[in-house]
């Protein structure tokens, strides 16, 4: 179709997609093939090369390529390209590999989405990298399947489908709009103004690839992101989402973002003035065809002006800014988010991702030496949470749990990992779904320890109280008798007294119940719950 759109870059948009034909030859002859099960990352930039979001790349990045990328950001053609687009797979399939061979390219399920036509197979040695690292394979790509999206399918375009859009809605000059995140007031207004004054219209390319299928802000962000788009006049901004992985490149990544833009029929494209490298990536992308535009970021005053560049606030004005920390703060702890800061839609769309602390789940999990008062200060905080009400609370005591989930194990620190991680598993379930979990095994191991927090922190909150009680306390109380058997040498690997517990450094509190009674300990463990705001009333629920 003639277009009157920017050139994408390198002069041709590739599609680098297999007749049906081929497609099918592919899948016959792949069954013969080395294969490698592309990771997140690798699937997103499989889905850009594909589509030709990244023309006139025709495949992951010989050596050659990219070296020069990594020099002075030259493909070995000498065309420009700002960050290497390479495929790691590991020594074990590297050295499968030879030169002119083919390698099947599969998604986590097994399902064929391209061949690559090995050119090159590597081992980068690059500093501080092993020289046994994994190896890099550069080729050609043909492409079977394109990797598939469920959500929000009628957002994601490929560039031809938009440069066809464009075409039918009349668009020519077009400003891109790179963002990962939410869109609040400042940044439609910035957006808004800034496509006004080049008298072009606006795309807003939302960068969603991710790692987590499950992981409700993916979801939550791109509702913030069409609720906003809504607010633009007609005709004037398009949102369509992008599986460009971040890359922490600094300004080779917004150049990497920008190209991108251009092959999507993008004539500008906008970096916000606080972007890390802004200026530097303008003076390289005289490049690209694609215009890079700064933009003052804006903000608020209050005295009735309302919006403004921040380069044109007047001396002395007072101004309002409201950081991402003071917004999740303020989610955290369910107070106002101020009506000039952002959109009713948006904020709404964010209580319901982000609920205050005092309705999200949360564990605490105690660790600490045999009686040492786990159990107790675990059923004491237990009566004392149900006693309040709200949340359903659980408790996965040592002995419970090694009743009803790990019957099977003994104390071997293979054993007892494998116990903790259990527990761990349960909590976060029950963590992410809201309830309240009471953990309270001996979890002597640090690493361990350190994967449950891990992985119940992105559902809710995490305490680890340290039940410090020292040995000779704990074994003086012997409330099962079990510190005389280890000291007879009956019971082997006991912790504390011939098996080893790793004080945990990490604990949000630490309690020696040596002088005191488990009603006071429970009190500190609540009052600490208060103040970090996952118990008792949030100070204020406004739109919550
Ligand atoms: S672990 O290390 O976290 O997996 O242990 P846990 O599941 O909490 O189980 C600890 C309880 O098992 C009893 N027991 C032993 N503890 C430590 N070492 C050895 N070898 C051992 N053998 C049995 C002991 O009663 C622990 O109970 P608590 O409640 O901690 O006193």
């Amino acid at each position: 179709m003639p277009s009157s759109l920017v050139s994408p870059h390198g002069g041709l948009l590739l599609d680098l997609m297999a007749s049906k034909k081929r497609a099918a030859e592919l899948k016959t002859q792949s069954r013969e093939m080395p294969s490698w099960s592309l990771q997140p990352r690798q699937l997103a930039d499989l889905e850009l090369l594909l589509s030709g979001a990244f023309s006139p790349l025709q495949g992951f990045m010989a050596r050659s390529d990219d070296d020069g990328v990594r020099g002075d950001m030259k493909l070995a053609d000498g065309t420009f390209w700002p960050t290497p687009v390479t495929l790691e797979v590991t020594a074990e399939v590297g050295e499968s590999l030879e030169r002119g061979g083919s390698l099947a390219l599969r998604d986590v399920e097994g399902t064929l989405l391209a061949v690559l036509k090995v050119e090159e197979a590597w081992t980068p040695d690059r500093e501080g990298e092993a020289p046994s690292g994994p190896t890099c394979v550069g080729g050609k790509l043909e492409g079977v399947e394109a990797p598939h999206h469920y959500d929000f399918v009628e957002r994601r375009a490929t560039p031809a489908e938009l440069r066809g859009q464009f075409s039918k809605w009349g668009w020519q000059r077009i400003a891109a709009f790179h963002t990962t995140s939410a869109l609040h007031r400042a940044e439609q207004e910035m957006t808004f103004a800034a496509a006004r004054d080049l008298e072009a219209t606006l795309l807003v390319q939302l960068g969603v690839a991710r790692t987590d299928y499950y992981d409700v802000s993916h979801y939550s962000r791109i509702r913030c992101v069409e609720a906003v788009m809504r607010i633009y006049p007609r005709h004037t901004a398009h949102l369509n989402l992008l599986s460009l992985a971040a890359r922490n490149a600094g300004p080779r990544e917004v150049l990497l973002n920008a190209l991108v833009a251009q092959n999507y029929g993008c004539s500008h494209y906008l970096i916000r003035s606080t972007t890390p490298g802004g200026e530097d990536a303008v003076k390289k992308g005289t490049a690209l065809e694609i215009e890079l535009a700064r933009t003052p970021e804006r903000v608020y005053l209050p005295d009735g002006a309302g919006f403004v560049a921040e380069d044109a606030v007047p001396k002395g004005a007072e101004v309002k800014t409201l950081t991402p920390a003071e917004l999740a703060d303020r989610l955290a702890f369910g107070r106002e988010i101020p009506e000039w800061f952002s959109f009713p839609e948006v904020v709404r769309e964010l209580r319901r991702a982000s609920p205050p602390r005092s309705r999200q789940g949360f564990t605490v999990f105690f660790s600490g030496l045999p009686s040492s008062g786990k159990s107790t200060l675990a059923n004491v905080l237990l009566v004392k949470l149900l006693e309040r009400g709200g949340r359903p609370v659980t408790i996965l005591d040592g002995d419970i749990v090694r009743k009803n989930l790990s019957s099977e194990l003994g104390f071997s620190r293979e054993h007892r990992n494998l116990n903790i991680a259990r527990i761990g598993f349960v909590a976060s379930e029950i963590t992410k779904n809201g309830g309240i979990a009471i953990c309270a095994p001996i979890a002597p191991f640090d690493p361990v320890r350190k994967d449950v927090r891990a992985m119940i922190e992105p559902g809710g909150g995490f305490l680890l109280v340290h039940v410090s009680t020292p040995v000779e306390v704990c074994e003086k109380r012997d409330r099962k008798g079990l510190y005389a058997k280890a000291r007879a040498g009956i019971i082997k690997e006991f912790t504390g007294i011939s098996d080893p517990y790793d004080v945990p450094e990490d604990a949000g509190m630490t309690i020696d119940t040596t002088e005191r009674n488990p009603e006071e300990c429970v009190q500190a463990i609540l009052l600490h719950l208060e103040k970090e705001g996952y118990i008792g009333r949030p100070q204020n629920e406004n739109g919550a």
